[in-house]
């Protein structure tokens, strides 16, 4: 996995390989998150209904899941549905749960086939117990797999999962003083994983939506135009490209500066 691998993948002399060949290998973000927006606009310029905006979008998570293992990247979280959701039409909820059933059934190889560990956060207990049945056995299926971590939030909610953790963190018996930042995050959905460094949203809106609110607090944020059923491998590669021009400074002062003291 790496840069090798990509330019294996994608076709010679295209634009995608020009992006390859820019990025940083060392640079790589460990953990990218995507908020995955427009799908109901991508379908209403279509005069299309707003569930075949989530049909189309399908086709982008493929894509984005291979891009980031190909890549080599730690961690891919993508956000499929939220604990707010829930107030959606019920067609369209059930829509969701239908293709998000399907994808598992016909992705499973492709996951296994690019050694992909999948992973669900959220309440998980709350969903119907056919979604419940087949989101545990692609976790079990790939819980072997070595490569990249692939976390689906599913009935996620930022806050949600603060509460969580906090009640974990009661229920444990663990004294106050003994409650870290470290130990708080460990006791979150995502406890041993690296935090977000690349934060993605598409469709423009500059919005966190009660997403990864604890582990975004220092991730870079991109925001693209693109409506995430158009969002393909390109956009990805300038989004990481983006982030390597970024500086960061966890709240330290620029590392010019730092050399210069
Ligand atoms: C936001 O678009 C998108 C969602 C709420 C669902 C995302 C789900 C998928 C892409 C399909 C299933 C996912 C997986 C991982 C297989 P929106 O409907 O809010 O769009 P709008 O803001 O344009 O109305």
């Amino acid at each position: 996995m790496g840069l090798p691998e990509m330019l294996a993948w994608v076709p010679p002399g295209s634009p995608d390989e020009a992006l390859v060949r820019e990025l940083d290998p060392a640079r790589l973000p460990a953990h990218v998150a995507i908020i995955m927006d427009g799908n109901g606009r991508w379908a209403a310029k279509r005069y299309m209904p707003r569930v075949e905006g989530h049909r189309a979008g399908i086709t982008s998570v493929r894509d984005t899941v291979e891009t980031c293992a190909r890549l080599g990247l730690k961690v891919l979280t993508l956000y499929a549905f939220s604990v707010e959701n829930w107030k959606r039409p019920a067609t369209e909820v059930g829509t969701l749960m239908v293709l998000l059933k399907r994808y598992l059934r016909m992705e499973l190889a492709t996951l296994q086939k690019h050694d992909i560990r999948f992973n669900v956060i959220g309440r998980v207990d709350d969903l119907a117990d056919d979604v419940k049945k087949e989101l545990l056995h692609a976790a079990e299926r790939t819980a072997s797999n070595t490569g990249m971590l692939f976390n689906i939030a599913l009935n996620y909610g930022g806050r949600a999962e603060i509460v969580d953790a906090a009640r974990r963190a009661m229920a444990s018996g663990m004294r106050p003083e003994q409650l870290t930042e470290e130990v708080f995050g460990s006791l979150l959905y995502t406890g041993g994983q690296p935090d977000p460094d690349l934060l993605i949203r598409t469709s423009g809106e500059l919005r966190v939506s009660n997403f990864l609110l604890w582990q975004i607090a220092y991730a870079e944020i991109y925001v693209t135009e693109t409506l995430w059923p158009d969002f393909r491998r390109q956009h990805l590669l300038e989004a990481i490209l983006a982030f390597q021009k970024r500086e960061r400074r966890y709240g330290g002062i620029a590392a010019p500066a730092l050399a210069g003291r």
